[in-house]
């Protein structure tokens, strides 16, 4: 990688980022073409059956692209899918060298870099970049990567607690973090395919979960794990779009396939999977049948008892954690026993408004 190489793919990377949650179950792309110094073309993904970044950004830059540098963050698909090869239309453009951020591991569309460089195209690839910005664009990925690699969405678990680790707000008041956590947490929300909650959380709360007091493009689903299909067909998630994971072959007598008449009926789709030998939905088959409705990235916020259920079955792959230092003593205990295995690392520390932000995460490699 040369040092001129950084900036052009911090932008492309920019640009996937402006297109996050929109494009599933396609990955969200973005793409430079670079030519004697000079941005001439640069794009992102276009929801699915649109156009890839790489044709995006050849569009814009026409022919202008020949002799570019193309930056782009996903190594350019070599296959027919929806659309033809990105790699086709790099090489038949003129494109002279080709950096891409991560390898794509999805066996039809991999070997783009093989084909580009069978063409004569130099290509630095992944092992060649900068570690941190291939650990941005891993991350930015991780939806599309974890359905690839492990066949179920990535999962990121996000808890608002007290100090002393409580769910629940002591005077009874609905929130326990403050307008600038919740507003982070739309932020989340905007950027996933599916937000999940257990049915405990859904009776107790009535939460709406879709994305408010942010821009959104897109809204994720609001999926319910609702083993006996307790949801209430008035609660306000009960809408089209919703997915209710639930037991397959649970006693169906008279008023349970009424309630499910009713929440179909109001747009919501049942996504029957077996339960364990514990008599608990098997959240790993929810989690590979939420993959099969083309969800990559799922935002978790349920209460204690699915949380810990998700955390037990080794189901999270990052952990947000809000706390509100002001609530609940001066400790500081985590709500659930948090994940230390290998692989986890700190993700960031900080700060939204009062209250603190705590999140972990770790790497695919490994991971259920
Ligand atoms: N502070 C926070 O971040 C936060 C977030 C959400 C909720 N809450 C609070 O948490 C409370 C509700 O807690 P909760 O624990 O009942 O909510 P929950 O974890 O969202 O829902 C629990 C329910 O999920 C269902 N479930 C389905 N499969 C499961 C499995 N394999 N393992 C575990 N559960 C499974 C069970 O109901 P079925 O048997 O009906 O399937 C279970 O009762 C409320 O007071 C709410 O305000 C706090």
């Amino acid at each position: 990688m040369r040092a001129e190489d950084c900036a052009p793919l911090v932008r492309a990377i920019a640009l996937a980022e402006q297109v996050r949650g929109t494009t599933t179950p396609n990955p969200a792309v973005g793409c430079v073409l670079v030519r004697e110094g000079e941005i001439v073309g640069e794009g992102a993904t276009r929801p699915v059956g649109g156009a890839h970044a790489e044709v995006v950004a050849l569009r814009a830059a026409g022919s202008r692209a020949r002799g570019a540098c193309a930056y782009v963050t996903l190594e350019p698909c070599a296959h027919h899918g929806r659309t033809p090869p990105c790699t086709d239309a790099l090489i038949a453009a003129g494109v002279v060298r080709v950096v891409h951020a991560c390898a794509d591991p999805n066996p039809p569309a991999a070997g783009g870099a093989v084909t580009l460089r069978a063409a004569g195209v130099e290509v630095v690839g992944p092992d060649a970049i900068s570690p941190l910005l291939a650990d941005t664009v891993t991350a930015q990925l991780e939806g599309f990567l974890s359905v690839v690699s492990r066949g179920r969405p990535h999962v990121t678990l996000k808890l608002a607690q007290t100090a002393d680790g409580q769910l629940t707000a002591p005077d009874g008041e609905r929130w326990i973090t403050g307008p600038a956590a919740r507003r982070a947490v739309h932020r989340w929300r905007a950027t996933v395919d599916a937000v999940l909650v257990g049915s405990g959380t859904v009776r107790s709360d009535d939460p709406q979960l879709d994305v408010r007091h942010v821009p959104a493009v897109v809204q994720p689903r609001p999926v319910v794990v609702d083993t006996r299909l307790r949801t209430p067909c008035d609660a306000r998630v009960v809408r089209p779009g919703l997915l209710l994971v639930t037991a397959a072959g649970a006693s169906k007598h008279g008023a349970w396939r009424e309630r499910r008449d009713a929440l179909e009926a109001a747009g919501a789709q049942l996504v029957e999977v077996a339960c364990g030998p514990d008599g608990r939905l098997d959240l790993a088959a929810g989690l590979a049948a939420l993959a099969d409705h083309g969800i990559c990235a799922v935002f978790a916020e349920p209460g204690r008892r699915l949380a810990e259920a998700l955390l037990g079955a080794d189901l999270v792959d990052r952990v947000v954690l809000h706390v509100a230092v002001g609530l609940g003593g001066l400790g500081m205990a985590p709500a659930v026993d948090l994940p230390t295995g290998p692989g986890w690392r700190l993700e960031r520390v900080g700060g939204a408004g009062p209250d603190v932000v705590w999140q972990v995460r770790r790497g695919l490699d490994g991971a259920r």
